[in-house]
């Protein structure tokens, strides 16, 4: 037996009902907020993950699946799409078309990560970027569009946790002051923020680890390092969201996992997944697109939400959705009549009802007992009077009662029958 690659999850037919009414609720979504779908290769050359999400975070040293194709070019599966939206937006002059951009996406990604419950190697996630704009509306509005969703996928407890980073002369300003703060505490931090002291000191700041958050907490706070434009942009963007509504919990210590981000960052975060609590990130990217080496600053903000979390929260909260069912199923008691069936079966989809048929030359009785676990509406029966005659059987699954019709009679009764549920 072949089995599947660890952290990676079959999608099974029963499943599926959830994945498209997430899908859809993300369509419906997008298209209220004049978000664009945009479709991406999933695999990169690496240099668009390892120059833009930063050569010292987890995701680029450690939980990237790259590999060297026959051309000998060093190619890795995508392990977010934000970078690679960037690229294309390039590659295609897309900002030539429209200063602003707003696109969305949904998409398989890959990082390999140490599988857990909400934590896979392939997953998938919905993304929308707002590109070409600093204002702080913008911020807001990607916020927004996230609580859209939400709201339409009645998922209504969790937080919003928010934080800035300030502008690239804040937070390197910052940087120093806090390694300072850290040095004097560096024996006491856990081995890996040890580590992360020397690579990407702001990351210590929002370690789990207990022995990490002590120092952390009585460390010096982003604030009161921000410059004037950096502390105005997060001032406005707040009070944006206040106004509309958005209730959400500031804290200093929230960094996020790449390195692109400048300004508003932000999570949210469920209390039905455990430690992986949160489903969905994002925050400003103002420098990415000149590590592009794009020839001009390009603002934009985006986020992400994980689709299987998204799910995790939406099975825990109890949604239970039917699976599809065929609305009729054609029976015989001859296999020699199957040419029938299948002729009757055609003519019930050429009429929108959506309908099977019996495959394996059973019994009539182990055909009915198929209809039923088919969970259909109708059985079809075609017997030697059937067969002959042109009228066929039709049993109401539900309450079994059955009555003889024609052909033309039988697509009438179940389309009327199919437009009163
Ligand atoms: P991220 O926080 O790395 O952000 O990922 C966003 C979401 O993807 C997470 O909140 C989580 O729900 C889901 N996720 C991440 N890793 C896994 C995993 N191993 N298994 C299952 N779900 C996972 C980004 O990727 C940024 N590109 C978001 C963004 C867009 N920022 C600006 N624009």
């Amino acid at each position: 037996m072949i089995s599947s690659i660890r952290g990676t999850k079959d999608i099974l037919p029963e499943e599926i009902p959830v994945w498209h009414f997430v899908e859809k609720k993300l369509h419906e979504v997008s298209n209220l907020f004049g978000f664009s779908e945009i479709r991406l290769p999933i695999f990169e050359k690496t240099e668009v993950f390892s120059r833009t999400i930063g050569a010292d975070t987890d995701l680029v040293n450690k939980e990237m699946y790259t590999f060297f194709d026959k051309g000998g070019d060093s190619i890795t599966l995508r392990p977010e799409m934000t970078a690679s939206v960037v690229r294309a937006v390039i590659q295609n002059n897309l900002l030539q078309q429209s200063s602003i951009l707003r696109i969305w996406y949904l998409g398989p990604l890959f990082r390999y990560e140490r599988p857990q419950k909400g934590r896979l190697r392939q997953f998938h996630q919905y993304g929308a970027e707002l590109i070409g704009t600093n204002e702080p509306e913008a911020d807001a509005e990607i916020i927004l569009l996230a609580k859209e969703i939400f709201d339409k996928l009645g998922i209504n407890d969790y937080n919003i946790i928010i934080n800035t980073l300030g502008n690239t002369f804040s937070r390197m300003r910052y940087k120093e002051i806090l390694v300072e703060y850290l040095r004097n505490h560096i024996a006491k931090l856990s081995p890996e923020s040890q580590v992360r002291f020397g690579k990407n000191p702001l990351r210590i700041l929002d370690s789990k680890d207990p022995r990490d958050l002590e120092i952390v907490s009585e460390c010096p706070r982003i604030l009161n390092y921000l410059d004037k434009p950096s502390l105005e942009h997060y001032e406005k963007t707040k009070k944006i969201l206040e106004k509309n509504g958005i209730t959400f919990i500031e804290n200093p210590f929230l960094v996020r996992g790449l390195d692109y981000y400048s300004h508003t960052v932000f999570e949210f975060q469920s209390p039905y997944l455990g430690a992986q609590n949160s489903f969905g990130g994002g925050g400003r990217y103002n420098e990415l697109f000149e590590q592009f080496n794009y020839p001009k600053q390009v603002p934009a903000i985006g986020f992400a939400l994980g689709i299987e979390r998204i799910i995790i929260i939406l099975e825990e909260q109890g949604l239970k959705l039917d699976n599809y069912y065929p609305t009729a199923y054609v029976a015989t008691t001859k296999p020699e009549y199957l040419d029938m069936v299948v002729e009757i079966t055609q003519l019930l989809r050429k009429n929108n009802i959506s309908a099977i048929y019996e495959l394996q030359k059973r019994s009539l009785k182990a055909q009915l007992k198929e209809a039923n676990r088919q969970k259909v509406l109708f059985t079809i029966i075609i017997g030697d009077e059937e067969y002959q005659n042109g009228f066929v059987t039709l049993k109401n699954m539900k309450d079994g009662t059955q009555r003889t019709l024609t052909l033309n009679d039988t697509l009438t009764y179940i389309q009327n029958y199919q437009g009163q549920i």
